[in-house]
This record gives C-alpha cells, sequence and structure tokens, in this order.
C-alpha cells in the first residue's frame, strides 16, 4: 500500500455538495484512492511521502462529458469564413468524414492521443470520446476501437448526420441495425445529433431506442442550433445527459428539472461559431443539474480546455465561479453517471488538479492563463 499526503492546499474545491470547499486542507492519498480529506491541521500522521502545495488550490480533475476526438483533417478555412459572416449549419461534419475516412487506424490514434494528452495537462483527467466522423460500419467501429485505448466513456454517434448518397431512412436502418451491432462491443454510449438537417425526432428515438436494447446508455446532441424535441426525448427516454440545450423551450426546462437528464452547456461551441450562449441561469434557478464540457471538435469548438469553458460559462452564462467549477468536476461526472470522479470525498479516485493560485475562483478570473501546476491521475503525478 502507497500512501501520499498533499498538504498545504490553501483552499480544497471538492466538488462533494455536502462539504464543498475547505480552506487550509491536506488529502491522504492511498493507493489511488482518497482516503482521508479535512483541515491540514488534523491530518493523518504516517504517510510514506509528502506533496506540499505551498498555498495553492486543489480541485478535482475535470470530467470533460463531451468530445469528438476521433477524425482527422482540417477545417481552419470554415473557421475563417464564420469569423467573416458565415453561420454555421454542421455541414462542415461531411469535410471531417472524408478525411477520416481516409485515415488509417494509427493516424487517428495518434492524433486522439496528442489531444488527450493536451486535455490531460490542462486538468482533465475523465475524458468522453465519440465516433461519428465515419459514418460506415467499418468506419465507425473502428473510430471507437481507437477510442477505447483511451477512456471507458466511448459514444456510438453512427447518427451524427446522414452521409452524402445514402437516403435519410435507409441511413437510419443501418445505424440501428447492422451498425449499431458491429459498434455495441467498443460503446458505453449511443448519441444522437437531433437537429434539423441532421435526425429527427422519430429517426432519434428509433436509435436511442435500439442502442437501449443493445446495452448502451443515452446521450442526445439536443437543441443546439434551434428548438426542437432533443431535449424532451432524452428526458422521455431516461438520457444521461441532453448535450449543448442553446434553444430552450419553457417545457423543456421542465423537463429536465423533473427528470434525472443532465443539461450539458457547451460553450465553446458559440464561442467558435459566434452564436448565443444557452441560458445557463434559466436552468441553475430551475434545479436542473448542469455540466461544463468541451464538445473539442475540428467543426464547432476545437478546444480541449475546461479552463477556458468555465472561464466563458463565468463571463458569458452568468454562472458564478463555484457553479462553474462545479459543473466542470461534479455536473461532468453526474453526465456521465459516474460516482468514482468528479469530487473528492473518501473512496474516490485520487484525480487532482494543483492550480498555480489560490483558489479555484481565478480559473475565470485569469482567462487563458495556464494554472495548472500538477496534475494527478489515480494518484499519479502526470509528467
Ligand atoms: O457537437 N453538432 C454536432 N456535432 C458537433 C459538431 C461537429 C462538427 O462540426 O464537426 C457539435 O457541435
Ligand atoms: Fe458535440
Amino acid at each position: 500500500m502507497t500512501t501520499t499526503l498533499i498538504d498545504g492546499i490553501g483552499l480544497l474545491y471538492t466538488g462533494d455538495p455536502e462539504r464543498e470547499e475547505i480552506p487550509g486542507a491536506a488529502l491522504l492519498v492511498e493507493d489511488g484512492v482518497v482516503a482521508w480529506l479535512g483541515p491540514a491541521a488534523r491530518a493523518p500522521s504516517g504517510a510514506e511521502r509528502r506533496v506540499d502545495v505551498a498555498g495553492r488550490a486543489v480541485i478535482p480533475g475535470f470530467v470533460d462529458s463531451h468530445a469528438h476526438l476521433i477524425f482527422a483533417g482540417d477545417r481552419t478555412a470554415e473557421f475563417q469564413a464564420r469569423m467573416s459572416g458565415e453561420p454555421y449549419t454542421g455541414g462542415g461534419i461531411r469535410t471531417t468524414v472524408a478525411a477520416t475516412r481516409r485515415a488509417g487506424d494509427a493516424e487517428l490514434a495518434t492524433h486522439a492521443l496528442a489531444l488527450v494528452g493536451e486535455m490531460a495537462r490542462q486538468g482533465t483527467t475523465t475524458v468522453e470520446i465519440k465516433s461519428g466522423y465515419g459514418l460506415t460500419v467499418e468506419d465507425e467501429r473502428r473510430s471507437l476501437e481507437v477510442a477505447t485505448a483511451f477512456t471507458d466513456e466511448t459514444t456510438f454517434l453512427g447518427a451524427h448526420v446522414v452521409p452524402e448518397g445514402v437516403p435519410a431512412d435507409d441511413y437510419v436502418r443501418l445505424v440501428a441495425g447492422e451498425m449499431l451491432a458491429a459498434c455495441a462491443p467498443y460503446a458505453r454510449w449511443v448519441d444522437v445529433f437531433c437537429e434539423r438537417g441532421a435526425f429527427d425526432g422519430d429517426q432519434t428515438r428509433e436509435i436511442l431506442g435500439a442502442g437501449l436494447k443493445a446495452g448502451l446508455g443515452l446521450r442526445v446532441h439536443a437543441n443546439q442550433l434551434g428548438e426542437g424535441p432533443g431535449v424532451r426525448i432524452a428526458c422521455e427516454l431516461g438520457a444521461a445527459s441532453a448535450d449543448h440545450c442553446t434553444h430552450l423551450t419553457g417545457a423543456d426546462v421542465d423537463a429536465l428539472a423533473s427528470s434525472g437528464t443532465v443539461a450539458t452547456l457547451l460553450p465553446g461551441a458559440e464561442f467558435s461559431t459566434r452564436s448565443p450562449y444557452p441560458d445557463a441561469r434559466r436552468l441553475l434557478d430551475a434545479g436542473v443539474t448542469v455540466a461544463l464540457a468541451t464538445d473539442c471538435n475540428p467543426g464547432s469548438s476545437y478546444t480541449s480546455s475546461m479552463a477556458f469553458c468555465v472561464a466563458l460559462a463565468v463571463r458569458e452564462m452568468r454562472m458564478t465561479p463555484l457553479e462553474a467549477i462545479r459543473a466542470a468536476t461534479y455536473g461532468g461526472a453526474r453526465a456521465l453517471r459516474r460516482t468514482d470522479v468528479g469530487w473528492l470525498r473518501r473512496g474516490a479516485r485520487a484525480d487532482l488538479v494543483v492550480l498555480d493560485a489560490p483558489s479555484y475562483v481565478h480559473l475565470a478570473y485569469r482567462p487563458g492563463v495556464p494554472l495548472v501546476h500538477q496534475v494527478f491521475q489515480g494518484g499519479l503525478l502526470l509528467e
């Protein structure tokens, strides 16, 4: 058994709703798991190793519950066009699909490894990874197989868009049938882009229903570009998360508030598509559990930084710094139905970030500044 005492913590944000902030704290790690945490003066003695973080703040590792990391190619030109006034329609997804189909597995894996490394250095210790740029049985299957090397939180998103030249009904049948059967062994979740121009309500229900039968949990890309049935379907079918939630009616907010479905907000997408941000205040005030995630993808949100999303949530979505850090840790874990990550409490995985700052508030107060001093994953210091 190895034990490490992390001592001298200026402010510990735990992510645990029962005891969210502990000033002047210490935390004991035993075999990769949190064994004790509390005021430093009461820390147990006898740890084999002691790490003094010299008054820095500590937070749980970020839980990035929504990312599209299996792709090839580049969409800089599309971004430039948008910044000159072009709208985002999701049409560029097909550009990435063509590049991804051309790429070999090793290229996809090398690229995903670089992004996962980039995330880890910025404090993300749990990441969800979706397929969705293959859109054939084999390209979706191999996308997910590549993803399993990096995370257990893999999501089958064959229903990202209908590929060019395939009739929509045929494609929905393929996704819910042969493609799902090939992908389910590599996936924990199934997701559908429920949006005008992608999949409608009936198609979404058919695919999610088939996914559920195949033993997968549900998540939905919902209400990103306009109002629609996505959020309500997610709540009705018991999805873990409805993601984007940018255009909501009162009925959508009520459905989220009375369900166990988390609203995952992705402000990087609004930033990079120059769109209005979701109304986080309305959701929080209605009692909805909110998560923040990067949506890292080459089209609508090419950021891997949870800290950037926290800063956007505070500045642009009127979340308080406490609500934003909670959504980026505890909220992300709820969106993945995980109780071992997203908070620091006895028995949780010792995934934590030491910040070069006295408080987590600096993540929003000092936007764009690299504040991650050290990252521990399962109690091990990432080098
Ligand atoms: O979550 N909205 C659908 N999917 C991604 C964007 C994908 C892309 O543009 O490549 C999203 O924003
Ligand atoms: Fe997405």
